[in-house]
């Protein structure tokens, strides 16, 4: 079942369209997978109509434009100019619409500029609960979404993300969570999906030589080791900050397949890593300038993490001013030891049974 604490413990991305200007490293991730994306809008089955697209974890839409625009022209190529397309937004309640909706309406990328026949909404229920009639979906796409849990599996006492935690008791308990979100996941989409349906993945993952994150996210946990060494957090404190995420290894991915090639009439038609390039370091390399570095890094990571940072500290907390003071030390960090930020990213495409 799922965790129904999902909206308590998972919140959002950072709001007033924060995300949508700082993600420029999802958006390379992005990049990779749009060949697989043409592709599978080139080969799944759309006899009838409309055409129903789903974006599983939005967020704030901008880097979503891309992809959607790339299946209008591959769709209406095969079913002709006028063929209607309902592209359906999906996040959890706390998102920022109001930013996914302005950028649908502004937004020079926007796929919405010049067309016609093509219908967006936006659903705000976690995609751990049921979200779509049954088999109405032709195309499935979820970016830089599915490493999150449901819920909060455990404090990590020694990590900032629960899935880079070295904790036997932590390990167990992500791997225990990510199986069974992987798993409900899967029954759930196929139920919304149409016979022969396609679904395209993209989630940051692990690699056998690591994740790709340990710089990064090493210098936001002793960033908050600073923190706690001068009373700003207490040693409870600093603990509960472990952000509900997991890094699933390729057999992660592929474990509810191996037996049959199916699970819940979904088939894993492709699963590689990719190694995502770092959209900073060329400009550092040119520039030498390890402030604007540390300070892009720094936005990137407040981008995603900000808000669930947030709200694993004590309301009675000076908690904003506290996150604050997190990355500003996060950022000095960064600044002083700048690398190569490359996570690893699973491609992932499924396919439903015809
Ligand atoms: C890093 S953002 C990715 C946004 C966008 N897809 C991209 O690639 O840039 C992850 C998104 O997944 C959403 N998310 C996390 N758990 C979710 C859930 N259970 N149901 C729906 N959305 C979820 C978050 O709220 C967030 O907006």
């Amino acid at each position: 079942m799922p965790n129904n604490s999902t909206r308590d413990q998972v919140s959002a991305m950072e709001g007033d369209g924060f995300y949508n200007r700082h993600s420029a490293m999802q958006a390379v991730g992005i990049a990779a997978l749009i060949s697989l994306w043409k592709a599978v809008c080139r080969t799944v089955p759309i006899d009838e109509a409309p055409l129903t697209i789903v974006d599983y974890g939005s967020s704030q839409g901008r880097n979503s434009m891309a992809p959607m625009r790339v299946a209008i022209d591959i769709l209406r190529d095969r079913r002709g100019a006028s063929v209607p397309i309902e592209i359906v937004h999906t996040d959890l309640p706390s998102n920022d619409f109001s930013a996914l909706f302005s950028a649908l309406a502004s937004d020079d990328g926007s796929y919405m500029m010049g067309a016609s026949n093509v219908f967006p909404s936006a659903i705000g229920r976690s995609y751990f609960e049921p979200l779509l009639p049954p088999q109405r979906v032709h195309l499935g796409w979820s970016t830089w979404a599915l490493q999150w849990m449901s819920g909060s599996a455990i404090d990590a006492q020694d990590h900032v993300l629960a899935g880079m935690s070295a904790l036997p008791t932590v390990i167990s308990a992500v791997a225990k969570q990510q199986t069974s979100d992987w798993r409900r996941f899967l029954q759930l989409r196929s139920q919304e999906m149409k016979p022969g349906a396609k679904l395209v993945a993209g989630f940051t993952a692990r690699a056998t030589s690591g994740t790709g994150w340990e710089w990064l996210l090493g210098e936001l946990w002793s960033a908050a080791g600073e923190m706690r060494e001068l009373g700003l957090l207490s040693e409870a404190e600093q603990n509960h900050l472990t952000i509900p995420i997991g890094l699933r290894s390729l057999e992660d991915i592929k474990a509810p397949f191996i037996q049959t090639g199916y699970f819940a009439n979904l088939r894993l038609e492709h699963v590689d890593l990719v190694k995502v390039s770092d959209p900073c370091w060329e400009e550092f390399e040119r520039s030498g300038d390890n402030r604007a570095f540390a300070k892009l890094h720094a936005d990137m990571t407040r981008a995603w993490s900000g808000p669930v940072i947030t709200s694993l500290i004590s309301p009675s907390r000076e908690r904003n001013e506290l996150v604050s003071e997190l990355f500003a030390r996060f950022e000095r960090r960064l600044s002083e030891s700048p690398r190569p930020h490359e996570p690893y990213m699973a491609a992932v495409v499924l396919s439903k049974r015809p």
